[in-house]
């Protein structure tokens, strides 16, 4: 039955259900310490890396656009790519699956509810509805996407063109990744094919959030300040609302650039660099007018792959700084931590 999930013997209460019933306030549960809400008025006049990637395929432009893009990993872990080779329709379909599925009835999208992080299928609301002390105005359906015939079966059935719209999606980033993961580690001088297998057979984990127009958006967040656990996230926005921290801590909002795809170093590639690249920290902040939606695409080497600093990145003046992770030692932490408490690779960087 819709609205099931407001009852009080039932805690689940996604922020979709809250904006059908037009809360004039957030609930107490969504309210943040005042040092942690966000500066809603960035300056917005800083200008962020923009790479085009077809200048890769040209040899004489090449070097340079590797030049940018390791000063983006080094400042900030983060930059905008256009000219990626996904066209703009396969873009619009897979925001237009994301909308219709996230307008299904409650009782529909609860057939995926899960707060377990191991499912490969699983809907929810904030970070993990069943242990989030403070509440983030936030939906989620997550999936495991590669290879995707190992999972597309497991993916929401309605809308009917869900699987075939973000699988279209789902295969174009993992491509992208590919090609992306190529330039980073040529940046820093480490060799691919070393890596290609298990680039190539490794975990995308699509993440599909929504995040509705919020009646108190200075006093929460979509999400908490957190980088992500992977190699590269590739993230797909329908509108602005992502901030970032810049190798200073300072916060900055990424500008909306249509058609653009935004790359984000995750903590595989701080601890494969050995640190010379660090992972984006970044927020989601919310809008009292518009609905926002993403779909983050996260990669990372395979479920079990230990992922150490690359030998060729040690030496006596740069000791392995970090102790060997895989993406499983990362849900088995986020299983029993609070990662809007303590980061993760905070808890894997050797003491010196
Ligand atoms: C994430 C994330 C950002 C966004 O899913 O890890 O950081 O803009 N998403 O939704
Ligand atoms: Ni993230």
């Amino acid at each position: 039955m819709e609205g099931e999930g407001e009852c009080s013997d039932n805690p689940f209460t996604s922020v979709m259900t809250l904006t059908k019933m037009r809360v004039p306030h957030v609930p107490q549960r969504y309210v943040l310490p005042p040092s942690q809400r966000p500066n809603l008025t960035l300056d917005l006049t800083t200008t962020l890396p923009i790479v085009d990637l077809s200048t890769l395929h040209h040899a004489s432009q090449r070097s340079l656009t590797l030049d940018t893009i390791q000063g983006a990993c080094k400042e900030l872990g983060f930059f905008q790519v256009v000219n990626h080779g996904i066209p703009l329709p396969v873009i619009h379909d897979a925001l237009a699956a994301a909308t219709e599925f996230f307008n299904l009835s409650l009782e529909e999208k609860m057939t995926l509810l899960s707060d377990n992080v191991h499912n490969p299928v699983r809907y929810g609301t904030s970070l993990n509805h069943a242990s989030d002390k403070v509440h983030y105005w936030r939906d989620f359906i997550k999936h495991y996407s590669h290879p995707i015939s190992d999972w597309i079966h497991l993916w929401p059935s309605n809308p009917p063109s869900y699987k075939d719209k973000m699988g279209n999606y789902a295969k174009a980033v993992q491509v992208l990744h590919k090609q992306l993961m190529e330039a980073i580690l040529e940046t820093l001088g480490l060799n691919f094919g070393n890596l290609q297998k298990e680039i190539e057979e490794g975990n995308q984990l699509m993440a599909i959030n929504c995040y509705p127009a919020c009646p108190e958006p200075d006093l929460t967040l979509g999400m908490p300040p957190h980088s992500d656990y992977g190699t590269l996230t590739v993230l797909l926005q329908s509108g602005p609302g992502l901030q970032l921290q810049d190798n200073k801590k300072k916060w900055l909002s990424v500008p909306f650039v249509e058609g653009a795809l935004l790359v984000q170093l995750g903590d595989q590639i701080e601890v494969m660099s050995n640190g010379q690249y660090k992972s984006v920290v970044h927020q989601v902040t919310l809008s009292a007018e518009n609905k926002r939606l993403s779909i983050a695409s996260l990669h990372s080497l395979p479920i079990n792959k230990k992922i150490g600093p690359a030998p060729e990145l040690v030496d006596e003046q740069h000791p392995v700084s970090y102790n060997e992770f895989s993406f499983r030692d990362f849900l088995d932490y986020i299983s029993s931590n609070d990662i809007a408490d303590k980061r993760f690779i905070d808890s894997i960087k050797k003491s010196v």
